[in-house]
């Protein structure tokens, strides 16, 4: 019996409610495959074609800004096609609100969409197609709001998460909006920011969420198309390590502070003018020098003047793995901690020793 079964396994078809969240140039076709290979659901990310280069590793092709700007939706379906020659199971993708984007998705048969921000656009299209919506916000009326309008699965995004908008403008962590979320709505829901192991997954099952959505713990696998220096100092991070910063330009990130990254942080909330912060990213437009930066960090592994993403639990991830080496890890925690837990229950082990079982070293 599989004892993690959630009504995510159900609507989404895999066996174990574990989602890897989209990442930029991170989450590429290995590691999407690897993940749903695993038994999860692996997320393509769509930016993943603007990396202007070829990645030697894990050995898939980008085209240069020239070619992605041509025509994007064809490198997307490149993307695609090749997730789906090295798995046949369910796999998402994060989408890109264009008709021809959407188009492509249905003549791929792509059977999960995945997206965040707003109000959830193209929700008739996607039933019309039987495909299932994942949807991302940070507060209890951004999960009311997805329940209205159909979608089938609210991700909560909590203020330690890594990469974009952790836990929105109102920065509600993890641990305290999810009971809330769940509360307030009857679709089910993942958490997302700050879980890299089976106590965080148990955490979460016990707060209410139906499955886990993680970023940081897929960007540190073997598959994720990151560069070796972005993976490893994740590693090497200790719990203080990132930085939450782009509230003023309403673009929020948490990142690594690498010594760009401080900088820039520095700069922002000193009030420093627009045009200082324009100079020091190296670009017109502070989106696209943010952009630029990522490249330079998470594509070309440049830790000191580019900027990588990464969350809080940072600090607890301590090697490299497959993709679903992770998954076999966190299930088979989780399923200890519930057994232990279990043992609490029938009276043959106390609290105590409960605890003392499940403290790591
Ligand atoms: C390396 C990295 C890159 C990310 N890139 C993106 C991105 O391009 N777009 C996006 O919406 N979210 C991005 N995210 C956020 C994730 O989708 C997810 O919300 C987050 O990682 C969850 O928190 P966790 O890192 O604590 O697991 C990224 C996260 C990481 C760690």
């Amino acid at each position: 019996m599989n004892i993690l079964h959630t009504r995510v396994c159900d609507i989404l078809g895999i066996r174990y409610p574990i989602i890897q969240a989209p990442m930029g140039w991170v989450s590429g076709p290995a590691l999407v495959a690897a993940v749903s290979n695993a038994g999860g659901l692996g997320v393509l990310a769509n930016q993943l074609a603007q990396a202007g280069g070829t990645i030697p590793e894990p050995g898939y092709e980008l085209p240069d800004a020239e070619e992605w700007n041509g025509n994007p939706n064809e490198w997307s379906r490149r993307a695609i096609r090749q997730v789906k020659s090295l798995t046949d199971k369910p796999f998402g993708v994060y989408v890109r609100e264009d008709p021809e984007f959407l188009k492509m998705m249905v003549e791929e048969g792509v059977p999960v969409a995945v997206n965040s921000g707003g109000a959830p656009a193209s929700m008739d299209f996607y039933k019309r197609h039987g495909i299932k919506v994942v949807h991302m916000g940070s507060t209890v009326a951004h999960a009311r709001k997805c329940q209205e309008e159909g979608v089938d699965i609210f991700a909560l995004s909590g203020f330690e998460g890594g990469g974009h908008d952790p836990g929105g403008h109102e920065k509600l962590t993890t641990f305290a909006g999810l009971p809330q979320v769940v509360e307030a709505v009857d679709i089910p829901v993942l958490a997302c920011g700050g879980i890299a192991d089976g106590r965080g997954f148990v955490s979460a099952l016990a707060l209410g969420a139906e499955g886990v959505r993680m970023g940081t713990r897929f960007a540190v696998t073997v598959e994720a198309a990151n560069h070796i220096n972005h993976k490893m100092a994740i590693v090497q991070a200790i719990d203080t390590d990132t930085v939450r910063r782009g509230e003023r330009f309403a673009d929020i990130l948490r990142s690594l502070k690498t010594p760009f990254v401080k900088k820039l942080y520095d700069l922002e909330s000193s009030g420093a003018p627009v045009e200082e912060i324009k100079a020091f990213m190296g670009h017109e437009s502070i989106r696209v020098g943010g952009l630029q930066r990522r490249l330079l960090g998470e594509v070309q592994g440049d830790l000191v003047n580019g900027e990588v993403h990464a969350g809080q639990v940072s600090g607890l991830i301590k090697e490299i793995l497959p993709a679903g080496e992770v998954i076999r890890r966190i299930v088979a925690e989780a399923e200890a901690i519930l057994r232990t837990f279990g043992q609490v229950s029938n009276g043959s082990l106390s609290l105590a020793q409960c605890l003392a079982a499940l403290r790591r070293p």
